[in-house]
């Protein structure tokens, strides 16, 4: 499988397909792969010929140090699990210089407010990194589309309004979260859990399908509250945020309008382990 750790010689074999107009799907990902990571090859192997996915840590995203200095990271490993995907996925693993060239910042994006909500609000200059990340890998790896997870919801809208605002001629598709067989929706960060935190952990999603219950008849307001109780009882989570937000704006929901599309959205602290999940409410 053709592992690169150099832009530049990443974009010289993708250059010597050109001629050949195949399509190219990208997967951008910070490693510790999982099936979910996996599902997002799987989507972009079924659409186009050649696919890339990179995994980078990226440090620009990361408001909390030490979260950045806990991110698992198992190249090898992660090399093995997509070669289990497809051994023509082209994989690029950059190093920090080769992508920030000595400069590690991020731009500042303006992302029409989108950035302003939930971990925007909880995480300043994350979506920066991400906008920053996101748009560098675009230049150098030139997708027709780039596949992300639902999970990362706020995430998906953010890339979107890059794309769009920046006029970057790429596709973005957005694909379903996958669990764990509790409920727990997977993320690299469940490797920092103990087995009775991942077990219990089932919690979040179990609490967010009964949330979309209870707006069938209550408010946001009051759906919140009973979210916020849920978890005061909980002595192993703490709630950073629940929000039920409209998916195109991402404001949180006043009053019930039967014109939006609403999602509730959730990050949880679990041992000093921030989890993040989301349901459609539709
Ligand atoms: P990372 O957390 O590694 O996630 C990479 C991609 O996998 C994202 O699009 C994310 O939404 C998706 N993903 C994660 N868990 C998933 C699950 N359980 N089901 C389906 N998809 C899932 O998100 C990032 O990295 C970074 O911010 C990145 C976009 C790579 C920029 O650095």
């Amino acid at each position: 499988m053709p592992v690169f750790v150099k832009q530049k010689e990443l974009k010289a074999h993708l250059k010597s397909f050109s001629h050949t107009k195949k399509t190219i799907g990208f997967v951008p990902t910070m490693g510790a792969l999982h099936q979910g990571h996996l599902s997002l090859m799987e989507e972009s192997m079924k659409n186009n010929p050649i696919t890339v996915v990179s995994i980078f840590v990226n440090p620009t995203q990361f408001n909390n140090p030490d979260d950045l200095k806990k991110y698992p990271r198992t190249l090898e490993s992660d090399i093995e699990k997509i070669n289990s995907v497809n051994s023509d996925i082209i994989v690029y693993a950059p190093s920090v210089e080769d992508i920030y060239d000595g400069n590690t910042v991020s731009t500042s994006f303006d992302y029409d407010g989108l950035e302003f909500q939930m971990e925007g609000k909880h995480r300043p200059g994350h979506f920066n990194g991400v906008g920053t990340i996101v748009k560098k890998l675009f230049e150098i790896v030139e997708p027709n589309s780039a596949y992300f997870g639902e999970k990362d919801f706020q995430q998906l809208a953010i890339v979107k309004k890059l794309v769009e605002k920046y006029h970057i001629p790429v596709h973005i598709v957005g694909c379903k979260i996958h669990r764990e067989a509790n409920g727990l929706a997977m993320s690299s960060r469940n490797e920092r859990l103990s087995a009775e935190e991942r077990s219990k952990a089932s919690i979040i999603y179990k609490t967010l399908k009964e949330a979309k219950k209870l707006f069938g008849t209550k408010t946001a307001a009051e759906v919140s509250k009973w979210v916020t109780k849920t978890f005061e009882k909980q002595s192993l989570f703490e709630l950073e945020y629940f929000e039920i937000a409209d998916e195109a704006t991402l404001l949180p929901c006043k009053r019930k309008s039967k014109s939006k599309n609403y999602r509730a959205f959730i990050a949880v602290f679990v041992n000093n382990i921030r989890l993040i999940d989301t349901i459609s409410l539709k």
